[in-house]
């Protein structure tokens, strides 16, 4: 008999999510769970955003705009850039899949590294394209010099996190500079910023500054961390305007429904909602910084909103633990961190509540 699917598919894994607040409560007999396992804003959507939201609920038995002509003009102005140039997605994670689908062929390989976010590598098998990834170096950081060097005639395409995920480690303008000079203008180089916003520190940059003279950079955000609205989904993708315009060709025509494209628009304007976010993160993960070593925990240095914490002793064990406690983290031994976890920053409560229950189930 024939495979239902190619060979691509058939050893494809998911992706696995962190496990949701409701299906912790039932299982475990438990109320007033927290989730501190997929980055998301411990504050909740922007309440502007809410609200736009809200209203826009009424119009959803009308197709959306296909072009999301305002949220387009809006984030363009925001960023200084041509609506040309933008393209939203559903979520960041479809623009991974959209490029991968329209710049490369099976016969071309994208260059990944190891132990980063499996998103890419995932989209890339789910295409049948070939992929290299090259591990990194100390610290859990990206090793871009290695990566250069891997750069094969027939790699296309090269996708890097910075910050990363779930190292959280980040590298600046210079290291970026000397990889460019590097890689050939037919390979496009998407630089994932999906925690941009979190990020102070002086030596970081956006690619966003960078596809004009460089036309094969790429630059990717989303509104899932910052502004809170990873429910909604929607991100999206700058680029030189001839990249923006195939994908247009290859993206579905209402990838954004009325509501992403209504509580985007508002997000923008709520620089509050993002200010304290920020404010928040950043205490929280000096917080985590300092108590996590006292139980032990070997930490990256994380510039996102989450730390990678190796507690030297198997994650998984670690991570039932905790659920048991009410306390939702994430286990990061399926993506080569055997004795890790990958926990977000919370509130100043929740992040206190993991600690305690950490103490306990170390102790
Ligand atoms: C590095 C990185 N890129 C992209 C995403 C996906 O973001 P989105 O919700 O916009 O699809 C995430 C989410 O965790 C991420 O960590």
């Amino acid at each position: 008999m024939r495979p239902l699917v190619p060979p691509h598919i058939e050893t494809l894994k998911p992706y696995v999510p962190g496990k949701p607040i409701e299906e912790t409560e039932r299982e475990y007999g438990l109320t007033n769970v927290i989730k501190l396992a997929s980055n998301e804003n411990p504050l909740g959507p922007s309440p502007k955003a809410i609200e736009a939201m809200r209203d826009a609920m009424r119009k959803v038995h009308l197709y959306p705009d296909a072009s999301s002509y305002p949220l387009v003009r809006r984030l363009a102005e925001h960023l200084e850039v041509k609506p040309e140039e933008l393209v939203l997605g559903s979520g960041s994670n479809e623009l991974i899949e959209l490029l991968i689908r329209t710049f490369t062929t099976p016969e071309e390989e994208v260059l990944l590294c190891q132990g980063s976010f499996p998103a890419y590598r995932i989209s890339t098998q789910a295409h049948g394209r070939p992929f290299a990834e090259v591990p990194m170096k100390e610290g859990h950081r990206y090793d871009l010099e290695a990566m250069a060097r891997a750069i094969n005639p027939r790699t296309r395409m090269v996708f890097i996190a910075n910050p990363d995920n779930p190292t959280g480690t980040t590298f600046g303008r210079r290291e970026w500079e000397a990889f460019l000079a590097q890689v050939p203008e037919h390979v496009l180089v998407v630089h994932d910023e999906a925690y941009f916003e979190f990020v102070d520190w002086p030596e970081y940059f956006s690619a966003v500054e960078y596809f004009r003279k460089h036309p094969n950079v790429v630059a990717l955000r989303t509104f899932s961390k910052i502004h809170g609205l990873a429910g909604i989904r929607l991100g999206f993708g700058v680029m030189d305007a001839r990249l923006a315009g195939y994908l247009q060709r290859t993206r579905m025509p209402f990838n954004l429904t009325i509501p992403a494209q209504q509580g985007g628009l508002a997000a923008l304007d709520d620089t509050e909602h993002v200010r304290r976010t920020k404010e928040l993160n950043l205490e929280g993960l000096r917080y985590y910084e300092v108590e996590l070593p006292k139980l032990g925990a070997k930490l990256t240095e994380s510039r996102g909103n989450f730390v990678l914490a190796d507690f030297g002793r198997p994650a998984g064990e670690l991570y039932e633990l905790l659920l048991r406690k009410g306390i939702i983290v994430r286990p990061m031994a399926g993506n080569g961190y055997p004795t890790s976890l990958r926990i977000s920053v919370g509130t100043a409560e929740e992040n206190a509540r993991c600690v305690a229950a950490l103490k306990e189930v170390l102790g």
